[in-house]
């Protein structure tokens, strides 16, 4: 376990093993970025012939080790280039590089800038993620997570900062487990388990006297069917492992709106009786990311105790081919009533979600988001460091004002009235859950989510690009699951509660 202390003191006299300096890039040369001004000084003039002569730039994601024989109190000095700029994306990325730079140190100090709220935080949260690793189901690992973190700041005094360095802490806890539902293997989180994995985790917030609590529903198969969720049940039909429902309330007295959260929770994708082709099907471990972000944000809402009501659906099954299996030509019973024709069993987030949506409108809350890996094409549209928004105009523009504050890559996309009309084609259903016209499909299957929100206010939320990394890792984001969207939808509720 590492410890996190924010410090006000100065950054040549902290004694630890490693000490974290940003650098700027610039077109005079590097320059020491805000934060790491006393390690210049107590260098002395030596110190920029010494950046020149190690080539250091400044360029983003750039590191460089010095030893520093006593020139300042910690033994190692660790230069991370944050690129042009000092804003929180830049510091955020930086701190997570510093993070893997630094394997084995036992204390580190981190003295980037961070003379606002906004930068403890990006500092705090760069470094805790950019330092994750998974390391559950490996016999060793052959690095250790520091001891004690020491955030530097001349701030640190200032209670907003105080708070900005606590909240953030709550924020990579929520987003790094996140990454650990989405890593761990899926035959070990199937929906029974991964359902009992979301109670354990809601049962563990909010203690402590006058703290309110998250209560925690889950309906098994059975109640699923006494609720009608042909959805759910259709899409776990080809599995052993039965599906759930999972939803959460968090209620504080002094909530001032009430925001619904849905969140897909396909524990595998094997694309059932449409099934995927074997190269990358086991990466689709990673489609519940969705609901593991909703769980998560909704449990840091809490942990924070923000002044909003919070109601999260997130739909649980394993999408398997057996004799059981949901068939293209079926036709489903969603909760509520509707019926959808399915042409394709690789749909079938689509289809989890429509009962989990019906159920959110009956919450009565004033918005709602969800979140899900839905749609390849979303991938193909915009890469897989940003998400796709769809929905009421409003409160996407909502969504993508939180996203920029928590530091997110989150685009808008459009929801035409030609996607609508394809999504109510069937012949024989009230609805088609595909059409086999690729053009739009990742507007067609949010055109398809809007038929299951009674007009209420809502955005979608496809994160089937960012939520999962294959490359090598940058920034604060490492290999596999990132926890995307967590941070974004924290601060859209805290947005709801000051609006
Ligand atoms: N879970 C996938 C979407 C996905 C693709 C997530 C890539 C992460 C990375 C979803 O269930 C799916 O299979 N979608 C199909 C929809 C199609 C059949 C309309 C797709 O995108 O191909
Ligand atoms: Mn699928
Ligand atoms: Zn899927």
């Amino acid at each position: 376990m590492t410890t996190y202390q924010l410090r006000a003191t100065n950054p040549a006299k902290t004694r630890v093993d490693a000490l974290v300096v940003g650098v700027v890039k610039h077109e005079d040369g590097p320059r020491v970025a805000a934060g790491g001004e006393a390690v210049e000084k107590a260098w002395g003039r030596k110190f920029r012939p010494l950046l020149a002569s190690l080539g250091v730039t400044g360029k983003a994601g750039e590191v460089h080790k010095i030893p520093t024989n006593g020139t300042i109190s910690s033994s190692l000095l660790v230069l991370v280039g944050l690129g042009e700029d000092t804003d929180q994306v830049a510091v955020r990325r930086g701190a997570g590089v510093a993070a893997r730079s630094v394997p084995n140190a036992a204390s580190v100090a981190l003295a980037l800038p961070a003379e606002s709220p906004e930068l403890v935080r990006a500092v705090t949260e760069g470094f805790r993620l950019g330092g994750y690793t998974f390391t559950t189901y490996k016999q060793s690992s052959d690095s250790s997570a520091p001891g004690t973190v020491t955030v530097l700041s001349d701030a640190a005094r200032k209670s907003e900062v105080s708070d900005a360095f606590e909240a953030a802490q709550v924020l990579a806890d929520a987003v790094a487990t996140t990454r650990d539902w989405v890593n761990t293997p899926p035959g070990d989180l199937r929906p029974p388990a991964f359902a009992e994995a979301v109670e354990e985790a809601a049962h563990a917030v909010g203690k402590g006297r006058g703290r309110t609590k998250v209560k925690v529903t889950v309906h098994d198969e059975k109640s699923l069917a006494e609720l009608g969720c042909g959805g759910i049940l259709g899409v776990g039909a080809g599995s052993d492992a039965p599906p759930r429902l999972v939803e959460l309330s968090y209620a504080p007295k002094n909530a001032e709106a009430h925001l619904a959260l849905v969140g897909k929770g396909v524990t595998f994708d094997s694309g059932g009786l449409s099934i995927k082709p074997a190269q990358g099907m086991h990466d689709m471990k990673s489609d519940m990311a969705g609901a593991a972000a909703v769980v998560q944000a909704t449990l840091a809402i809490a942990a924070l105790q923000l002044p909003v009501q919070v109601s999260t659906f997130v739909p649980m099954a394993e999408n398997m081919v057996s004799g059981s299996a949901t068939r293209p030509g079926d036709v489903l019973r969603m909760y509520g009533g509707k019926t959808v024709e399915v042409l394709n069993t690789d749909a079938e987030g689509r289809l989890i979600l429509a009962d989990a949506l019906v159920r959110a409108t009956e919450a009565k809350p004033d918005v709602i988001l969800d979140v899900a890996t839905l749609t390849g094409h979303m991938v193909l549209a915009l890469g897989d460091r940003v998400g796709g928004v769809m929905g009421a105009d409003d409160v996407v523009a909502g969504v993508l004002a939180a996203a920029e504050v928590a530091g997110e890559s989150h685009w808008a996309m459009p929801l035409p009235e030609s996607m609508t009309e394809r999504v109510r084609a069937s012949k024989i259903a009230d609805l088609l859950q595909h059409d086999w016209n690729r053009m739009g499909g990742g507007l067609y299957a949010g055109a398809f989510l809007q038929e299951f929100t009674e007009g209420m206010p809502w955005a979608h939320l496809d994160i089937a690009g960012p939520s999962f990394h294959s490359g090598s890792p940058y920034g604060h984001v490492t290999v596999g699951g990132t926890g995307f969207a967590v941070t974004t939808v924290v601060e859209y509720a805290r947005s709801l509660a000051s609006a």
